[in-house]
Formats: C-alpha cells, structure tokens, sequence
C-alpha cells in the first residue's frame, strides 16, 4: 500500500543523508543549468538556495535560526510581518504543527527550527509533500542553543495533511 511505501522511501533517505552529512554538500549550492527534458529543469535554480522567512519583528529565537540558515550556506530573505497565521495559511502549515517562523524554498514550506541539513536533504530529494516542520521549539534545535538537548523530530508533511518522520535529533 502506498502509505507503507512512502514510509519505507523516507526511512531509506534518511540513512543516506547521515552518511553525507559528516563530509558536508555544499556543491547542492551550485546549481547547474536546467538540460530541456531532465528533472532539474523542473526546478528554479534560484529557489535553491534562496530562503524566504516570515517572522515576526521581535522574535529572537527566529533571528538566531537565520543566523544558522546562513551560516550553513543559504541565502536568506527575512520578511517580518505582525501576524502569521495568514502566512501559514498560504503555505498550508497546519496549526498543529505551526510555531514561530514560516520559511518557503523550492517550493516547499519550513516550519520552526528546522535544521539546515534537513533542509538540504529535502531540496536534494524533491519529496512529494509540501513541506517539513519542528513544531514547539525544542530545546537544543538549530536557534534554541539554551545549553539543554531535548529530543526531537523533523515532520514531513504531505498534501492530504498526513504525516511522515522526516529526521530525528
Ligand atoms: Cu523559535
Ligand atoms: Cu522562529
């Protein structure tokens, strides 16, 4: 069954990304230009690395994890604005998972404190799901450096609102 399927695709791509990520990708920066008729030519190159973030002004948490964004290689675009929950709605974060800043890149959605390798992975993997999330702000996540390590999970999210683990911390 399809759900099943899925479930076994995500657990076999997070292996791989842990065997890549101790010697770091930064060449997923580097787009190459689109050959007519290949899957890169579906995508914007300059979606690649280019990160919109939509924050409120006074967030600091949110500030800290765009520090982190930038110093692992993305470019990023801050936006603030006083209410998110229109932003939200744009993308389709669902409530359950909403918190403090909504990030958009390659079309997909990047909820909370999201590690930048997580992001790379969905960048480099093109899932169909519309976008992945920290919900609740852990402790010890990319932005939460408090000098406690809470546990936590990086959830994907597919259209039809279901949910797949897409990292563990
Ligand atoms: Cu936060
Ligand atoms: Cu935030």
């Amino acid at each position: 069954m399809a759900i099943a399927a899925g479930a076994l695709i995500l657990l076999g791509g997070c292996s791989r990304a842990e065997e890549t990520a101790s010697r770091g990708d930064g060449a997923a920066d580097t787009p190459a230009p689109p050959t007519p008729g290949s899957a890169v030519a579906q995508l914007n190159p300059a979606d690649s690395s280019l990160i919109t973030v939509y924050k409120t002004p006074t967030c600091g948490c949110c500030a800290n994890w765009v520090d982190h964004m930038r110093e692992h290689g993305f470019r990023v675009a801050v936006t603030d604005v006083a209410q998110l929950a229109a932003v939200k709605r744009t993308y389709g974060v669902a409530e359950d998972v909403a918190t403090c800043h909504t990030g958009v890149i390659g079309g997909y959605f990047v909820e909370g404190h999201v590690p930048a390798e997580d992001v790379r992975r969905l960048l480099r993997e093109r899932p169909d799901i519309i976008g992945i999330a920290v919900p609740g702000m852990p402790q010890g996540s990319p932005g939460m450096e408090t000098g406690t390590l809470e546990p936590y999970e990086v959830i994907a999210i597919a259209k039809d609102g279901s949910r797949k683990v897409w990292a563990t911390h």
